[in-house]
This record gives C-alpha cells, sequence and structure tokens, in this order.
C-alpha cells in the first residue's frame, strides 16, 4: 500500500541510465504522486561521494532531461529528498552492509540492476549475503540480459538462485511506450481486424525502428554488442510478439507472456545458407542528420579502425504457424537513419477478383500503417474512386492522430514500467523462457554472420540504409514503407 516503506535501489546509481532515464522517471513518477509517502531512492556507485554529493550530482544532470513544464523546483526539491547514495562495489561484499543500513526498517526493496551484466551474479550474490532479500524483493534487470543464449542463461540461472521468477522484472522498455502497449487495444479491442489478421489476408508485415542518433559516446559498448543485439533480439521481437501473437486469455501476466514466447519459439531458425538472401547488415559512413554532417561509424570516438559492428539490420523473418505460415515479416533497425520514426506497417492482400481490371488508375493494397514515435497514429490506406466518369481509383487515407484524440498526459516508458514493479505488475516484462526464445533465434544468425566473415554493407549516415535492403523486400514484391 502508499505507506508501505519501498527503497528503491539502484545499482549504477550514477551511471547514463540512472540519471538520464530511472531518476526523472521517479521525478514524474513522484509529481504525478504515484510515489508513495515512504518510497525513498538509494543510489549506488563506486565514488567517494556523500549524499549531499549524489544529490548536487542528480541535480545537476538529471535537471536537464526533464521538460521544463515538468520542472517545478518546490516538487523536485521534495523529490531529491527521497534520495540517498551508498558508496558500493559490487563486487565486494563491503558496501552491502552499509546499503542494509541504509534501506529503511522492513522496506520492501526493488533492485535495480543498471550496471554491465558481468556484475549481475556477484551483485545478487552479495544482496543474499548481506541478509537485504526476502519474499518481497523484486529486482529489475537491464538489458542487455547476455550476449547469447549461453550468457542469457547463466545470468538467468544466477539470479534464480535468490528471486523467484515472480520477483524479477526483466524490463523491454519498449514495451512500456504507451503505443505499443495500444497495438494490444487495436489488436483486441477491436472487431473489425483480428479476423483478418492472418495469412492469407495480410500479404507482409514491417516493422522499423530508425533512428537518427549514432553511437554516441557508447562505443565501448556498442562496438561489442551491433544492432541485431542492441535492438532486433529484444525491441523488435517484442513488438513483432505483439503483433503476430493469438489473442491472450487475460492480461495477466503469464497469459500474455505465454502467447509471446509462442510466436518467438515459431519464427523459423535461419541456416547460415539463408543469411545472405534473408538477412542485411549495414554500417553508416559519414553523411548527413538532421541538418548536420556527422562522421561515419568508424570515425566515431572509440570505435576501433575496421569495425565490423553492424548499425543496421534489415531481415525476413519466418513465422511458421497457422496464423502467419507463408506471410513475410521484415525487420529492420538502424542508427543515423533519414529520421527518428518507428512504425509496423500492414499490407493486406489484394481482394481476390477486381471488377476494375480494365479500367486505368492501378489497384493499391490496403496498408495499416502504425507509427509509435516519434508521432502516434493510425493511417489506414484505402482504394476510393476519383471524381469524373469512368471508374479510376486511387488511394486515400483513414487518419487517426492519437495525440490529438487524447489530451492526458502521456507518461515515458521508463515511469509506467517503474511503476509497474512499484505495483508488482509483471506484464509488461519479459519472462525468462521468452527471453532465451529470443536469443534461441538470435544466435545461430550472429553465429552464421561472424562464419562468413562479411563486412557489412557501408550506408550514407542520413539514407535508409544499404540498397540490399530494398531487394530484401523486392524479392518478396514488397516496398519499404517510406518508398511507398
Ligand atoms: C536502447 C538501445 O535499448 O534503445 C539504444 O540500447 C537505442 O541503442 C534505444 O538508441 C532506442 O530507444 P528509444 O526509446 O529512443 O526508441
Amino acid at each position: 500500500t502508499e505507506s508501505t516503506p519501498l527503497d528503491i535501489i539502484i545499482f549504477g546509481g550514477a551511471g547514463d541510465l540512472a540519471w538520464r532515464k530511472l531518476l526523472p522517471a521517479l521525478y514524474m513518477a513522484h509529481l504525478h504522486r504515484s510515489l508513495g509517502e515512504r518510497h525513498r531512492i538509494i543510489g549506488l556507485g563506486r565514488h567517494e561521494w556523500t549524499r549531499r554529493q549524489y544529490v548536487e550530482f542528480v541535480d545537476r544532470m538529471s535537471r536537464r532531461c526533464i521538460e521544463p513544464a515538468d520542472m517545478q523546483p518546490l516538487q523536485w526539491q521534495d523529490f531529491l529528498r527521497r534520495l540517498d547514495y551508498v558508496r558500493l562495489d559490487a563486487t565486494q561484499p563491503q558496501g552491502f552492509v552499509g546499503l542494509k543500513e541504509a534501506c529503511q526498517a522492513n522496506s520492501v526493496k526493488l533492485f535495480y540492476l543498471a550496471t554491465a551484466p558481468q556484475l549481475f551474479t556477484v551483485t545478487c550474490e552479495h544482496l543474499a549475503g548481506a541478509g537485504l532479500l526476502d519474499a518481497q524483493s523484486r529486482v529489475v534487470l537491464e538489458k542487455p540480459l547476455g550476449h547469447d543464449l549461453a550468457s542469457a542463461r547463466a545470468i538467468n540461472e544466477a539470479v534464480a538462485r535468490h528471486f523467484e521468477e515472480r520477483q524479477i522484472y526483466r524490463i523491454d522498455h519498449y514495451l512500456g511506450k504507451e503505443t505499443v502497449q495500444n497495438l494490444m487495444v487495436l489488436r483486441f479491442g477491436n472487431a473489425i481486424y483480428e479476423p483478418m489478421w492472418r495469412a492469407p489476408y495480410i500479404r507482409s508485415v514491417q516493422i522499423t525502428v530508425a533512428e537518427t542518433v549514432g553511437v554516441g559516446t557508447r562505443a565501448g559498448f556498442y562496438d561489442g554488442t551491433g544492432a541485431m543485439r542492441d535492438m532486433v533480439q529484444n525491441h523488435l521481437l517484442q513488438l513483432l510478439c505483439i503483433v503476430a501473437m493469438e489473442p491472450p486469455i487475460s492480461l495477466d501476466a503469464d497469459d500474455v507472456r505465454d502467447e509471446k514466447l509462442k510466436v518467438l519459439r515459431s519464427l523459423r531458425k535461419l541456416g547460415e545458407a539463408d543469411l545472405r538472401q534473408h538477412t542485411v547488415r549495414g554500417q553508416y559512413t559519414a553523411g548527413t542528420t538532421d541538418g548536420q554532417s556527422v562522421p561515419g561509424y568508424q570515425q566515431e570516438e572509440g570505435v576501433p579502425a575496421g569495425s565490423r559492428t553492424e548499425t543496421f539490420v534489415a531481415l525476413r523473418a519466418h513465422i511458421d504457424n497457422a496464423r502467419w505460415a507463408g506471410v513475410p515479416i521484415f525487420l529492420r533497425t538502424g542508427k543515423r537513419m533519414p529520421k527518428r520514426h518507428s512504425e509496423i506497417l500492414v499490407e493486406f492482400s489484394q481482394p481476390p477478383f477486381s471488377i476494375f481490371a480494365d479500367q486505368s488508375g492501378a489497384a493499391q493494397p490496403n496498408r495499416l500503417l502504425i507509427t509509435l514515435q516519434p508521432d502516434e497514429s493510425i493511417k489506414l490506406q484505402i482504394m476510393a474512386k476519383e471524381p469524373g466518369s469512368g471508374m479510376r481509383m486511387r488511394p486515400v487515407h483513414l487518419n487517426l492522430d492519437l495525440q490529438s484524440a487524447f489530451t492526458e498526459r502521456r507518461a515515458e516508458a521508463y515511469e509506467r514500467l517503474l511503476i509497474d514493479v512499484v505495483r508488482g505488475r509483471l506484464t509488461h516484462f519479459m519472462r525468462r523462457d521468452e527471453l532465451e526464445a529470443a536469443w534461441k533465434w538470435a544466435d545461430p544468425i550472429l553465429q552464421g554472420w561472424q562464419n562468413q566473415g562479411d563486412a557489412p554493407k557501408p550506408y550514407t549516415a542520413g539514407t535508409w540504409g544499404p540498397a540490399a535492403a530494398s531487394a530484401l523486400v523486392a524479392r518478396e514484391n514488397a516496398l519499404w514503407a517510406e518508398a511507398q
């Protein structure tokens, strides 16, 4: 309840994720009265800081990540009063004693592991060793949850020694996006889509998550990771799950996660022989995004010369089940694309017989375009008769802008997900078997790429990726959304 003491304990409390995302999200939760009076936040880090120094750090850094309209000085000061800091090196047991002392008496403890996954195991061991865990504790695991199936399993096993599955919140922040959650309502809260949401009525599906940013200051992490591990294995597959899953029997966490798991398990494994046909890896070269000239990936600070890390992936996936057999599913993501843009395009089949065949004005398929960010909209392309004599047709759009349809505040993904953790709601978090199934699909692709040793295909920053990505969809008579 609201008056139960709760400690939100952030490992990596001075790290990027903490000051950029988690603390601003917690402030927003505070501002909108979603945090209880006795909810406190303990940042952990290796700096020799006092509480006051940590508060100053958060004040300086996180402040910039908060919209000016939301920065209410009194509320901000109130929020900062919730903060505490404990110096802790996760590899050493000593700091955990100090952590225990900093916690409120009889508090529910929520451990947010926003550190490198290599530290997860030792962190859990020391938490247990210090007697910090009980049946009420929760742990939040940030991505990347491993580098491949074996490392993901090792992490899961280590965490499972100290937490039950119901206490484990594997975060994929895409599942916290309003628009992504709205997909479930679109599909299952309306009667008109579901009967046609399958082969042969759907001809293809494409999911794009395009970013304009480059690797930024994260080369150290990114160069050993690449777009497949950073985006496809998690965010894009989670989107795919929601687009492709069967209706869950309820919104309970396991009911939803059972259905997502089935999608992941039905994904066809791509063997080495399929990769050149069904996948494209790219890497950006110098170019222009957002009107600025930007360096190529290999010239970015911290990227080793000759790096073969991909910053772009496009691939054709197959879902081998009764609903989707034969429907090409295209996934694409990249850095330094022309615009920040995430969308799902569902292309329906043409009418089985056209009585307009002799008329000019080519029929185009119905297309449902769901834009997830930066704007949130749903657009349905239909054919309409062109005014005039004769029966010429032309595509027109039913257009719904969700930002203007709703005036309510839209919370950021991390805020919504953190509140879910506080309230003990697991629906929008990944279960262990889901995560492992996603790796089971991604691993052979990563392995195959490595065996083949092909360099990623160059693409100029500010373009939609290598030409091979267009060829990939063209083989299935499709076009990427921006080319239509
Ligand atoms: C993160 C990736 O998980 O998602 C980043 O590590 C990426 O590389 C980010 O930029 C994209 O998230 P969003 O919410 O900005 O689409």
